[in-house]
């Protein structure tokens, strides 16, 4: 059996995790360089804890200049196993207004500048990504967002553009009319990251906006993002605590094998 250690990733508006108790800081180092921010590793309810606050201190780093391998890298190294991003998006759809958490469970990768994966050059592999979440933690996430009376909705397809300028109409439009739920410009390569480095994966999008689509809504801004981002940091907080305090102590297998998912993946001959 392995013991479970929770890793989360804070976005926009989650820099620190209050509830965390025996808190200390772990500058793990990487081959793949300098992950966003040292680690914070600590315990919430006696559940060993890992946070990475993905913008790093300050929110100096663009979306475009996070170091995903490095960030997930760590966060292996550190022994996590199963793994919650916290994110802020913009929303697609009318019944998924500002303050909804979307417990997303597909994405479209529409990246274009970021390095998105650990192999290549020697040694190649080819995960699925066909189910990138993993069932079971975004199941323990549902009854934690229920339990905290958090409106939240099971599923949807998280579209990653590559920022960090918003989208323009004619984008929020076309994005709109293929049925993506919501739209943010960090869950990718991190999920596919994850998958390869065989880390449970499960992304909560949080929405603070209704991207410029809506007819009754302005084009977004960051100040009326950043409205809506402390009111969700809030419920996002009291969110880990409750998966924390109800979470299994020892990691479930994964039904659909993200946590082994290079068994099947490996091409390159091994060398003698
Ligand atoms: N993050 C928050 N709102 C967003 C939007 N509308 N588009 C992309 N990323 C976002």
């Amino acid at each position: 059996m392995t013991k479970a250690v929770l890793g989360i990733i804070g976005g926009s508006g989650i820099y620190d995790l209050p509830g965390l108790e025996n808190v200390h800081e772990e500058a793990i180092a990487s081959p793949w360089g300098e992950p966003s921010a040292p680690l914070r590793r600590g315990e919430m309810a006696g559940l060993p804890i890992v946070f990475l606050p993905r913008h790093g201190p300050g929110h100096a780093l663009s979306p475009s200049d996070i170091n995903y391998r490095a960030n997930i890298d760590v966060l292996k190294r550190a022994g996590v196993t199963d793994l919650v991003a916290l994110s802020a998006c913009g929303s697609f759809k009318e019944e998924l207004p500002p303050g909804t958490f979307v417990l997303v469970d597909q994405f479209v990768d529409r990246t274009h500048k970021r390095e998105s994966s650990f192999f290549g050059k020697g040694c190649v592999a080819h995960v699925s990504m066909a189910h990138p979440v993993s069932p079971l933690l975004a199941k323990h996430l549902a009854a934690a967002a229920e339990a905290e009376r958090i409106a939240f909705a099971r599923g949807g397809t998280y579209l990653c553009m590559e920022g960090p300028q918003f989208s323009s109409l004619a984008e929020s439009l076309t994005y709109k009319a293929q049925g993506y739920s919501v739209i943010g410009m960090t869950n990718m390569p991190e999920a596919k990251l994850a998958r390869e480095a065989e880390i449970c994966y499960a992304s909560v999008a949080m929405v603070t906006d209704f991207d410029c689509w809506h007819p009754a809504h302005d084009a977004v801004t960051v100040q009326d993002i950043i409205r809506v981002l402390n009111s969700n940091a809030e419920k996002a907080k009291a969110l880990v605590a409750r998966l924390a305090r109800d979470f299994p102590r020892e990691h479930e297998p994964c039904p659909i094998g993200t946590d082994c998912a290079l068994d099947t993946a490996l091409i390159t001959a091994p060398t003698a």
